[in-house]
């Protein structure tokens, strides 16, 4: 594992960026693993930059996302499909047809898991982007999920609702169940981009990249992949 710790958010959004755009110059037709969440929105409006300068092009590009919350539909606004739709996709030229999202209002959601999962053994990701739980989860793989688990329905911890409820009106509101990839489908990716900044991701990087891997922390599991690179700022890296 390859740490980056850098002064900022703005200088972490940055590095990711360029590692990105990078991928995507490298081989035009990648399959990139995008993650939600607050953390990889600066790097989102990088890359928009890039492409509207036609420095890089999304045309050939397929992405994957880690996971939606189960019950909210695609034109929710606290659902991940909008997110991604209004931090990336409407301002880069990707094909729709080329990004994939679990739906998590489908009728049968352990069907969609298969699916979901099927889709995944056939779309290997090159590069996966990852943000961090202040619990140490990666995708809602929150701790104590299995290694080997792949797609499958994920109950929220109270901690992950209480981190997430400052997007929604009240904590009520947060979804108690999403549909993730697994640990399992996040490691297969060739090249991984774990993002955190801030203080309270202080603590699950410290576990994340020095304590023992287990799955009480689920990102220390990133110890044992090939090609991982960890870039934190200065205050989500204060304990390492
Ligand atoms: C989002 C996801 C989550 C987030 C994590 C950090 O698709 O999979 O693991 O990356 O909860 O969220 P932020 O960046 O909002 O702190």
């Amino acid at each position: 594992m390859k740490v980056i710790v850098v002064e900022n958010y703005a200088e972490l959004s940055k590095i990711a960026a360029e590692m990105i755009a990078e991928a995507v110059t490298a081989n035009p037709n990648a399959t990139l693993g995008l993650a939600t969440g607050s953390t990889p929105i600066g790097c989102y409006k990088l890359l928009a930059e890039f492409c509207q300068s036609k420095r890089i092009s999304f045309a050939g590009i397929k992405t994957v996302n880690l996971d939606e919350y189960v019950g909210l539909g695609k034109n929710d606004v606290n659902s991940y499909a909008y997110f991604m739709r209004s931090k990336l996709f409407d301002h880069i030229d990707i094909d729709l047809n080329n990004t994939a999202i679990p739906n998590g209002c489908a009728e049968d959601i352990v069907q969609e898991c298969l699916s979901y999962e099927h889709m995944l053994s056939v779309l290997p990701r090159d590069v996966q982007i990852l943000g961090l739980g202040s619990n140490g989860h990666i995708g809602f793989n929150e701790p104590y999920t299995p290694f080997d688990c792949s797609t499958h329905i994920a109950e929220l911890s109270s901690n992950t609702i209480a981190d997430n409820s400052r997007l929604f009106e009240n904590s009520d509101d947060v979804p108690r169940k999403a549909i993730t990839m697994g640990i399992s489908d996040i490691l297969q990716a060739r090249k991984i981009i774990l993002l955190a900044s801030g203080a309270n991701k202080a603590q699950a990087v410290y576990d994340m990249v020095k304590g023992k891997v287990s799955p009480k922390c689920p990102a220390s599991v990133l110890q044992q992949h090939c090609d991982c690179t960890v870039i934190a700022d200065k205050s989500a890296a204060a304990l390492l």
